[in-house]
């Protein structure tokens, strides 16, 4: 796919930046700021960004350029952008331009790396500060991929290297650096972990509520009194992140943990309209509005499908044979997924509620009437 001019091509402001190599986040002409004084920069940064509190989550292959633009339509405050891989980012044109695109309407942006090295990720990370608001470090990622491939939280066993990566890009980036962990099962740890985080000159974390060892967020309830902990023993901005499914869980959520923002991922996945509530939203509409930000931003194909999938989700259960359609595609177009909501269209509106996550339940009261109930 051709990338349109709407589009920013990065070589041009990596130009630009290599004529002040020796400013930083946290560097005056007279040296590097006091740490007093780098969480106060850190948090009136934040505050001038609108201290947005509801965040999409970095998700692979998921959190891409249009699928941002349609959450931030529908009540998004910021985003974050699917995870890079560090060393290839800094070596790979092909990679860089595929898997890494923005426009002016995509901020407050945070653009994750992984890494374990520390020159390999200030490369990559300088040719992205100056389309983003924060560069963030993938130290969660449970997946086999990521322990072969020694980063995420397979670091979490190797805290000196955290540390180098950190505090590489703090001294040496324009924007600050923030950090996405997880929870280790002993609180302490946690709480030594994400201050030294916030000591080695981290500027906003986010934190997801699971072990390493709880990868299923269905299975695993997130565990908001750790996220709690962690932000009452921090100065900088902590995000909490598991468990946000609808507007409530964001309510109770900043409630209980005092948290700065929430990240959601898998629920704003089957309802990029989460973040505006769950009023008169039709997951078609929505599909229709993606496709054609992916008209305007391309982006490879599979991630099309993804998204399709996962907000038709409720609609192939009731129509099935739409979905196989679609699967038996081995290759899509704009012109089969708009017919393919025309169709869904066309079979009517006997769909469950197109709220997401939320189900509904019938039940008759007491004079005979059908009433509906919303459980989550
Ligand atoms: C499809 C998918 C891709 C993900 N990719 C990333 C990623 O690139 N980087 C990251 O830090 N977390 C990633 N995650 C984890 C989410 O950001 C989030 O931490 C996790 O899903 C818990 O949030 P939730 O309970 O709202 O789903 C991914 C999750 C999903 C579902």
């Amino acid at each position: 796919m051709k990338l349109k001019s709407s589009v920013v091509n990065f070589h041009i402001f990596t130009k630009h930046l290599s004529t002040t190599p020796n400013s930083s986040f946290f560097s005056t002409s007279d040296g590097y700021l006091t740490r007093d004084a780098q969480i106060n920069k850190s948090l009136s940064y934040w505050n001038q960004l609108g201290a947005p509190k509801l965040i999409v989550a970095p998700m692979v292959d998921n959190s891409e350029l249009p699928f941002r633009i349609l959450c931030r339509k529908h009540g998004a405050h910021a985003a974050y952008t699917p995870m890079l891989h560090s060393r290839i980012f800094s070596e790979n044109n092909k990679y860089r331009l595929q898997e890494f695109t923005t426009c002016k309407e995509d901020r407050p942006l945070f653009v994750q790396f992984c890494a374990n090295d520390p020159e390999t990720l200030l490369k990559a990370a300088r040719r992205v500060e100056a389309c983003c608001d924060y560069v963030d470090i993938n130290l969660g990622c449970p997946q086999r991929i990521a322990r072969r491939g020694n980063y995420g939280a397979f670091l979490m066993d190797k805290l000196p290297v955290i540390k180098s990566l950190v505090e590489k890009l703090a001294y040496n980036l324009h924007v600050p650096v923030s950090c996405k962990i997880r929870i280790f099962p002993d609180l302490q740890d946690t709480l030594n972990y994400a201050k030294m985080l916030e000591d080695a000159g981290c500027s906003l974390l986010a934190v997801h509520g699971r072990t390493r060892d709880e990868k299923d967020g269905k299975k695993f309830r997130a565990n908001w009194d750790a996220i709690r902990a962690v932000k009452n023993a921090l100065k900088i901005p902590v995000l909490a992140n598991g468990n946000i499914r609808h507007m409530d869980d964001v309510k109770d959520c900043l409630e209980h943990t005092g948290a700065d923002g929430v990240l959601s991922a898998e629920s704003l996945l089957e309802n990029p309209a989460l973040f505006a509530g769950f009023k008169n939203v039709d997951q078609r509409d929505l599909v229709v509005e993606y496709l054609q930000l992916c008209e305007k931003y391309p982006v490879p194909w599979r991630m099309i499908r993804s998204h399709v999938h996962k907000m038709l989700g409720e609609w192939f259960r009731v129509h099935p044979h739409v979905r196989e359609d679609l699967n038996n595609q081995s290759k899509l177009t704009f012109e089969f997924l708009y017919d393919m909501v025309n169709r869904l269209h066309e079979l009517g509106d006997t769909m469950p509620l197109c709220e997401g996550t939320i189900l509904e339940t019938v039940y008759e009261d007491k004079d005979g009437v059908q009433v509906r109930c919303a459980e989550s």
